[in-house]
């Protein structure tokens, strides 16, 4: 019989990635390259124009990292949204050139519900609560009745555009949120109080975001310690949701993803927290919890494995993919 080899091909943002994964869940290959605007935020034209020009290249290089033949591969999925037009659009047609060319099917996957099943994949969470804290979006999710579904969210902009923006503004490279870690880490601790808003399960982190500028820019204060207030305050909220969601679904385990679970401040409090429920903490490594193409090769399994199958004109970007819209078919 033959063996499955999954495609993956990641591009709602600034990332273009290409993961290749067999049936069983084996990682083969996980390439990834992020456009890094000079001055600015992202731009969607731009970083479409970046996952172009890199995607036939670095597909080479994962077929030849992952050892395996391009007649090997038996599907191919590709980032479905939500995200950038212009980069959905990018990675999409990437996938349907590779689907045709190799004759095999293809799969549109959603973006968020790719973060939350490689960290189910790669750790022992069965069951979690998802706290999926990424640039674009911050949302807490849980399977109930057939579906992801969204318990909680920000209210405005994602963690991690908080941060990014702040560090715009600060005058620091992008992506700031590794920056201000490692920043926080020289702070001397001395907390500046800032916007803490939490409402029911959702949180909004435009009035922190105004607060630390203005605490950095007109009072002068060290960045180091606006960027460790930034994170006690942003995260302390994210803490807070993700255990009233666990307390209220009456969920024993907590897993991260998206690009700030990177973050170990983050990892230590939701740890700290999970610990003192009684309940298990899971986050994948930090090459999977950032924007990859093995977590949508994989999901494209999971679906494909399931029964899910796509014609070409289901294969249409989402740029408003919603959570709760895909039927999850691979579990009970
Ligand atoms: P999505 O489409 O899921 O919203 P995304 O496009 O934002 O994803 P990700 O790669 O999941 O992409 O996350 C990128 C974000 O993660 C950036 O905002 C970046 O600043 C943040 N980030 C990365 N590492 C860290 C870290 N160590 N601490 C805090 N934030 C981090
Ligand atoms: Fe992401």
């Amino acid at each position: 019989m033959k063996r499955d080899i999954i495609l993956g091909i990641e591009g709602t943002a600034h990332t273009i990635g290409i993961g290749i994964v067999n049936g069983d869940g084996e990682v083969l290959a996980n390439l990834r390259r992020m456009i890094k605007p000079e001055k600015g935020g992202i731009h969607p034209r731009e970083a479409a124009n970046h996952h172009a020009e890199k995607a036939p290249g670095m597909l080479k290089e994962a077929i030849a990292v992952a050892g395996v033949r391009p007649e090997d591969i038996t599907l191919v999925a590709f980032s479905q949204g939500p995200g950038l037009g212009p980069c959905l659009r990018t990675a999409a047609t990437a996938a349907r050139a590779a689907s045709i060319s190799l004759g095999v099917p293809l799969m549109g996957v959603n973006h968020c519900i790719a973060h939350l099943e490689i960290g189910r994949l790669v750790t022992d969470a069965e069951d979690p609560v998802l706290l999926y804290a990424s640039g674009g979006n911050t949302q807490i999710i849980a399977f109930n009745e057939g579906r992801y579904r969204v318990f909680g969210e920000t209210l405005d902009i994602g963690i991690g555009n908080m941060l990014d923006k702040f560090g715009r503004e600060a005058g620091l490279p992008f992506p700031a949120g590794p920056v201000l870690e490692k920043l926080s880490l020289k702070s001397s601790e001395d907390l500046i109080e800032l916007p803490y808003s939490v409402k029911g399960m959702d949180v909004a982190f435009s009035g922190l975001l105004t607060a630390a500028l203005n605490a950095y820019k007109r009072k002068k204060r060290a960045l180091e310690d606006v960027a460790y207030s930034i994170q006690e305050t942003a995260f302390a909220m994210l803490t807070e949701v993700t255990e009233r969601a666990m307390a209220h679904l009456g969920i024993e385990e907590v897993l991260l993803g998206g690009g700030v679970a990177r973050n170990s401040r983050l990892r230590e409090m939701v740890r700290t927290m999970a610990e003192e429920r009684g309940a298990r903490f899971f986050a994948p490594p930090g090459d999977l919890c950032v924007d990859n193409g093995v977590m949508i090769a994989w999901t494209g399994w999971l679906m494909y494995s399931s029964g899910t199958r796509m014609k070409i004109e289901d294969t249409a970007i989402n740029q408003r993919f919603r959570t709760d819209a895909v039927d999850v078919t691979w579990r009970d």
